[in-house]
C-alpha cells in the first residue's frame, strides 16, 4: 500500500535548515506494526537531541532519507494503524519516542497489556528507555495527555536528579536554566527539604522562575557572587562554560558536586581549568537503569508515579499549553524552540 505520509528532516550540521518530505506510509511485514504519530511535544530537550545527535546517537533512532539529514526524536502519543505483530492491534494507543513524521514502523517485542518494546535491529544498541512504548491510559483526558507529552521524560529526569541529590553532602543545590522544565521539576521535588534550592536564570526569566515558588532563591546569571560560601551542589542545565568557571572561581572548595545535565545555552567554548570538582555527566537512562535494578520495575514506577501525582497539579498552573496542528506547524514550533528566547511558560504540543 502506498499512501501519503510526511517526515520533517533537518540538516544535522544546521538544524535550522528543514525539509518537509512526502513519504510513503509503511506497510507492516510479519512481526511489524505501523504507528501513526498523533501528538508530540517540543522543548529544549529535543534541541539537545539534535545538538548531541552524533555524540549520543540520537540520529540513529529514526534514519533520515536525505544525505546529511536527521529526524529529531520527539516524545508523544501514537496510534497503531496496522499490525502483523502478536499482541498489538489496530487502534491501540501508546506513549513513547517518535519521529517528526506521520508514521513509524516498529517490530514489537514483549507485547503485553502495558505496551511493548521496539526490537528493530537498528535500535538494539540504543538505551532501552527510548525503545519502550507504553499503553496510553484510556482514562486520561486530552489535557492530562498534553502534560505527559511535555513533561514525562523531563520529570522522570527531575525525579532521578532529586533522588541522586538527596544522597549528597550539600547544604545548597544550585540549578542553571532554572526556568526550564527539567530544572523546575527538580526544584519542586527538593523544595521543603533540608537543602536550600537556588535557581540561576536569564534576567528576563527571573520573574517567571520566582513566580513558581519552588526555589528558595532565584538569581540572574550575573549574580553568582551573591551565593554564600556553603557546601554546594551545582546542577548544570544550561551547559555554559563561562557560568561554570565563575561558579568554580567563586565557590572553590565549597563546590562539592558539578553535575552536567543539559546544554540549553548551546555554548561551544572550551572547558578550561576549573577550581572545583571535575564535572560529572548525568545521563537519565543510566541512572534509571541503576534505580530500576535497586528498586525493581514496580518499585521504580511506584516512586516516580507518586512524585508525578504531586507535581502534575502544580505544573498545570505553571505552563500554558500551546497546541498547534499539521506538519507545517511542527516545523514552525521546532524553529521557534530552536531559536530560544521564547516565553518559559509556553509548552508546545503539536497534534497531528
Ligand atoms: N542529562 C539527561 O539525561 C537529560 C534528561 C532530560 C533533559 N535534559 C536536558 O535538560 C535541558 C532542559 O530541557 P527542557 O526540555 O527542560 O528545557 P525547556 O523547558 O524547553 O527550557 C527552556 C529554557 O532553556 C533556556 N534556553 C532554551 N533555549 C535557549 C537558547 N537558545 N539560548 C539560551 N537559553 C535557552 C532558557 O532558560 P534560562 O533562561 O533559565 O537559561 C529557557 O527558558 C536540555 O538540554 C535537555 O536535553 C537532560
Amino acid at each position: 500500500m502506498t499512501a501519503p505520509g510526511w517526515a520533517l528532516e533537518v540538516a544535522r550540521d544546521d538544524p535550522t535548515a528543514t525539509t518537509l518530505l512526502d513519504v510513503d506510509v509503511p506497510d507492516p511485514a510479519d512481526g511489524e506494526a505501523v504507528l501513526r504519530v498523533e501528538r508530540v511535544g517540543v522543548t529544549a530537550n529535543n534541541v539537545t537531541y539534535a545538538v548531541l545527535g552524533d555524540t549520543l546517537h540520537y540520529w540513529d533512532f529514526f534514519p533520515a532519507a536525505g544525505a546529511g539529514a536527521g529526524r529529531v526524536p520527539l516524545w508523544g502519543f501514537a496510534e497503531v494503524t496496522a499490525s502483523r505483530a502478536d499482541g498489538v492491534g489496530a487502534g491501540q494507543r501508546l506513549y513513547g519516542y517518535l519521529p517528526p513524521a506521520s508514521h513509524l514502523l516498529v517490530r514489537p517485542e514483549r507485547a503485553g497489556a502495558s505496551g511493548f518494546r521496539d526490537g528493530s535491529p537498528h535500535r538494539a544498541a540504543l538505551p532501552a528507555v527510548y525503545n519502550s512504548y507504553a499503553s496510553a491510559d484510556p482514562g486520561a483526558d486530552a489535557g492530562q495527555e498534553d502534560l505527559q507529552v511535555l513533561f514525562r521524560p523531563l520529570f522522570l529526569t527531575s525525579f532521578l536528579l532529586a533522588d541522586q541529590l538527596a544522597g549528597q553532602d550539600a547544604d545548597v543545590v544550585v540549578l542553571s536554566s532554572a526556568s526550564s522544565k527539567t530544572a523546575y521539576g527538580t526544584a519542586f521535588l527538593l523544595s521543603g527539604g533540608d537543602v536550600e534550592v537556588v535557581g540561576l536564570t536569564s534576567p528576563g526569566n527571573v520573574g517567571f522562575t520566582r513566580s513558581l515558588g519552588c526555589y528558595d532563591r532565584v538569581l540572574p546569571y550575573d549574580a553568582v557572587t551573591e551565593l554564600a560560601a556553603e557546601p554546594t551542589a551545582y546542577v548544570d542545565v544550561a551547559g555554559s562554560t563561562p557560568l561554570r568557571q565563575e561558579l568554580h572561581r567563586h565557590l572553590g572548595a565549597d563546590l562539592v558536586l558539578d553535575l552536567v545535565v543539559g546544554v540549553t545555552h548551546r555554548d561551544t567554548s572550551p572547558p578550561g581549568p576549573l577550581d572545583g570538582p571535575r564535572p560529572t555527566v548525568f545521563f537519565a537512562p543510566d541512572r534509571m537503569a541503576a534505580r530500576t535494578a535497586d528498586w525493581g520495575r514496580a518499585g521504580f514506577e511506584e516512586r516516580s508515579g507518586a512524585a508525578w501525582r504531586r507535581f502534575a497539579p502544580a505544573v498545570a498552573a505553571w505552563v500554558d499549553v500551546r497546541v498547534s496542528s499539521v506538519p507545517q506547524a511542527l516545523r514552525d514550533v521546532w524553529l521557534e524552540v530552536l531559536g530560544g528566547g521564547g516565553d518559559p511558560r509556553a509548552g508546545h504540543v503539536v497534534r497531528l
